[in-house]
C-alpha cells in the first residue's frame, strides 16, 4: 500500500464539477443532442480572423517579440485601455472618470472563472457568506463551496434576483449579527446562466442602494457576472451595476471574450474598486503573474481593427436563430401545457420548470428516458444551494449554444418523447401557458 498523501483542507472541500458527468456522456455517445453542454458555437468561431491577427502580429518583429515575452500581471496596457473605452461605450459613459475608472482598475485574468477564484481567494476565509441568485452559476458555488464559504440563496423572478426578499434577508443577518460575515453577493445579471434572465434596471439600483446601506461595519461587494452581456439579440441593452456605481466602490465587474469572441482564447477582464487591485494583484502573481500575453495583443488586434466588433455582429446573428429555434420547438412540443419556460433575449440558456412531482435529477426517471431518447439537459437542482430557499428538482437549463441549428427541434421532440415516456402524456391546460420561470 503506498503511503497515503495529506490533502490540504481546500482540496478536500474541491469537489468535480456535477456538469463533468454530462460532458462526459456526449463524448462517449455521439448520437446524444447535447442541450447540456455550455459550449458556444463551433462553425462560426473567428479562425479566419485570428489568424490574419496572428500573421499580422508575428510578421513585425518588435511586435512578435513583445508579444511572445512575458507581459504584466495585470495585463496589456493598450489593451486595458480599450477595454475601458469598451465598457464606457457600452454604458453610455462619456468620460472613465464619471465612474472613477481609470485603466489601472483593469486587470486581465485567464478566462473570468478566474477573476471569479480570485476574487473570492480575496474576500474569503472560511464560514463567511455570500448571496447567489437561485438559480445560479453552479461553477461558482463551486469556488464558494472551494473557499469553505456559506452560500445562502435569494430566489429569482423574470426581472432578476429579487431584491425585496434580498433586502429582508439582509435585515435578518443584521439582526442575529451574521451580515458581519457577509461579504460578497454574486449575480450573473445578464442572460444569466442558466435562466437567461436578466436583472431589471431598477433592481440593479436597489441591490446597489442595498450594499451601501449595509455596509456598515465592513463593505458588502456585489460581483457582477456579464460573461453574456454582448450576446443581446433583441431588446434594449440595461446598464452595467458597475456603471452605476458612481464612486468605484461597491462593485467587481467580471467580464469575459469567451462567449463573444472564442474559449479558447481564455481571456477574461475585470472592473475593480481601486484599493482591491493591488492585493488581488499579489494573488495572481501566485497563480501565473500575468495572463497569456500573446492572446492579449491578439484580442487588441482584433479591437483595433474592428474585426472583433464584426464577429460579435455575426455572432449576435447565428444565436438569434438558434434562441428562435429553440423556442419555437419548445412551443411545439409543450405549448398550452403545464410546461413552462423561459423566453430569453440574449445568451445561451432556456430554463425549464416541469409540474411539481416530474423529477429532473441525475437518477430521475426523466434523465433515464432523455438518455434513451438521445438528449440530455442539466438537471436544474445543481444551480441550487440547500438553504432554507431548498432545492427545486423540476427544473432544467436548455444550451443551443454547440446543438446545429438543424438538430434543435429534434433535440426538443426527443425531450418530449422523454417526458411522454414518464407521464404518458403531456398534460395541456386550458389556456395557453408559456409563463417565465
Ligand atoms: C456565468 C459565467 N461566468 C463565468 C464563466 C467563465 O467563463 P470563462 O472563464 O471562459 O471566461 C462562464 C462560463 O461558462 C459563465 O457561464
Amino acid at each position: 500500500m503506498p503511503v497515503p498523501v495529506h490533502y490540504s483542507e481546500k482540496a478536500l472541500r474541491t469537489h468535480d464539477q456535477p456538469i463533468t458527468y454530462f460532458m462526459q456522456q456526449a463524448i462517449e455517445n455521439p448520437d446524444l443532442i447535447s442541450l447540456a453542454a455550455g459550449l458556444v458555437d463551433p462553425w462560426s468561431l473567428p479562425a479566419e480572423e485570428v489568424r490574419g491577427a496572428f500573421a499580422q502580429i508575428l510578421s513585425e518583429p518588435e511586435r512578435a517579440y513583445a508579444a511572445l515575452q512575458y507581459g504584466t500581471t495585470k495585463g496589456y496596457a493598450p489593451l486595458r485601455q480599450k477595454l475601458l473605452d469598451r465598457l464606457c461605450k457600452l454604458d453610455g459613459i462619456a468620460d472613465p472618470a464619471d465612474i472613477s475608472l481609470t485603466p489601472l482598475d483593469v486587470v486581465v485574468t485567464t478566462g473570468s472563472q478566474q477573476l471569479l477564484y480570485l476574487v473570492s481567494e480575496l474576500l474569503l476565509d472560511p464560514g463567511d457568506l455570500v448571496i447567489t441568485e437561485a438559480p445560479a452559476y453552479f461553477v461558482y458555488q463551486g469556488t464558494l463551496d472551494s473557499m469553505g464559504a456559506r452560500t445562502l440563496s435569494v430566489p429569482m423572478d423574470e426581472n432578476g434576483m429579487q431584491t425585496d426578499l434580498l433586502e429582508e434577508l439582509l435585515d435578518r443577518l443584521e439582526h442575529t449579527g451574521e451580515i458581519g460575515k457577509l461579504r460578497l453577493i454574486y449575480v450573473c445579471d445578464y442572460f444569466q446562466n442558466p435562466t437567461g434572465l436578466n436583472l431589471s434596471l431598477e433592481r440593479r439600483q436597489h441591490l446597489l442602494e442595498l450594499v451601501k446601506r449595509y455596509s456598515r461595519d465592513h463593505r458588502i461587494l456585489i460581483l457582477e457576472d456579464s460573461a453574456y452581456r454582448e450576446l443581446r439579440y433583441a431588446g434594449e441593452d440595461i446598464p452595467s451595476i458597475k456603471s452605476l456605481d458612481k464612486t468605484n466602490e461597491f462593485v467587481i465587474l467580471a467580464m469575459t471574450f469567451s462567449k463573444p469572441c472564442a474559449p479558447g482564447l481564455k481571456t477574461g477582464y475585470g472592473f475593480l474598486p481601486h484599493e482591491l487591485v493591488g492585493p488581488l494583484l499579489r494573488l495572481k502573481g501566485n497563480h501565473d503573474f500575468g495572463s497569456n500575453n500573446l492572446t492579449q495583443h491578439l484580442l487588441d488586434h482584433l479591437l483595433e481593427t474592428g474585426a472583433y466588433d464584426s464577429h460579435v455582429e455575426q455572432l449576435r446573428k447565428v444565436y438569434r436563430k438558434k434562441l428562435d429555434a429553440l423556442l419555437e420547438a419548445l412551443e411545439n412540443e409543450f405549448g398550452g401545457s403545464d410546461i413552462q419556460w423561459t423566453h430569453p433575449d440574449g445568451g445561451l440558456y432556456v430554463w425549464v420548470t416541469f409540474p411539481p412531482g416530474l423529477e429532473t435529477g441525475p437518477d430521475s426517471p426523466l434523465m433515464k428516458a432523455a438518455l434513451e431518447e438521445g438528449v440530455l439537459y442539466v438537471p436544474g437542482q445543481f444551480c441550487y444551494v440547500d438553504d432554507e430557499n431548498g432545492v427545486r428538482t423540476n427544473e432544467a437549463r436548455l444550451s443551443f449554444g454547440v446543438v446545429p441549428l438543424e438538430q434543435i427541434g429534434e433535440a426538443v421532440r426527443r425531450l418530449a418523447k422523454a417526458v411522454e415516456a414518464c407521464t404518458g402524456r403531456i398534460a395541456k391546460a386550458t389556456s395557453q401557458s408559456t409563463a417565465r420561470c
